[in-house]
């Protein structure tokens, strides 16, 4: 069953600060999305990566993409994203040839997931699963509060979650695509991972293990951790 990653990397990265759209920013020398592109496509499954661009860096990812040569097994797409992640998820979607049953969906902000972790997720659907999320146990302690009004405001704790049942979750995330599809065309409101749209229509989420590499570039100090894990393996 040929397997397809759709890379959401339209977003601007207002967290990681001022500069160029988060995806097109360089770690250790090569543009984020790259990293992200090629990670996905070190799986032999993966026959084809949709990437859904910044709608003004649609020319700039692909020349990007044609110029960092992918396995010869593996096709690419450019679509140009939109407002909301989930939009440009759709998007992406919107763009897959009909072959493909299963799809991935990967942050391009988790440029250094490992290969094993993606293979990993393909597994789990091809075994049936119609929706997999990679997931690692929290080093944490979380509490709910009782959001400020002003932030930084002192915030009321109102409860301790058990930490032993709490998951934080990953991509990429695996899918049937057509339960995605019908996911994206029938959940409204706001998610903030494609997995929770699948929750909402009744059906059962599995996670596997994760990998603290596929932790996600957010803010400033996540571009020293990508450039330190990318400096190890070029050991
Ligand atoms: N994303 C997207 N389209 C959007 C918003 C986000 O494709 N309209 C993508 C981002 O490019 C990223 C992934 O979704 O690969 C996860 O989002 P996040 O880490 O929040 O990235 P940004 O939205 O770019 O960052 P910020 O929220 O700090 O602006
Ligand atoms: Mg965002």
């Amino acid at each position: 069953i040929p397997v397809a990653a759709v890379i959401p990397a339209a977003g601007r990265g207002v967290r990681l600060g001022p500069g160029a759209p988060k995806a097109l920013r360089a770690l250790s020398g090569t543009p984020m999305l790259i990293h992200a592109v090629h990670a996905l496509a070190a799986s032999r499954h993966v026959s084809l990566v949709v990437v859904v661009a910044p709608p003004e860096g649609a020319a700039e990812a692909k020349t990007l993409l044609d110029a960092h040569a992918l396995p010869e097994r593996t096709d690419f797409l450019v679509v140009p994203g939109g407002d909301t992640r989930q939009e440009s998820v759709r998007l992406g979607l919107d763009a897959l040839p009909p072959e493909y049953e299963i799809v991935l969906v990967h942050d391009a902000a988790r440029p250094l997931v490992p290969v094993d972790t993606v293979d990993a997720v393909i597994e789990a659907v091809r075994d049936g699963a119609p929706a997999v999320v990679p997931a690692l146990p929290l080093a944490d302690t979380v509490k709910e509060v009782e959001p400020a009004a002003t932030p930084g405001d002192p915030e009321p704790v109102l409860s301790t979650p058990d930490r032993s049942r709490l998951r934080a979750v990953q991509t990429p995330q695996g899918f049937d695509r057509a339960t995605l599809v019908r996911a994206h065309e029938t959940v409204t409101g706001d998610v903030t991972d494609d997995a929770s749209m699948i929750e909402r229509l009744g059906l059962t989420v599995v996670a596997v293990p994760g990998h603290e590499e596929a932790f996600k570039v957010t803010r400033p100090l996540d571009l020293v951790l990508a450039e330190a894990v990318l400096a190890r393996r070029r050991l």
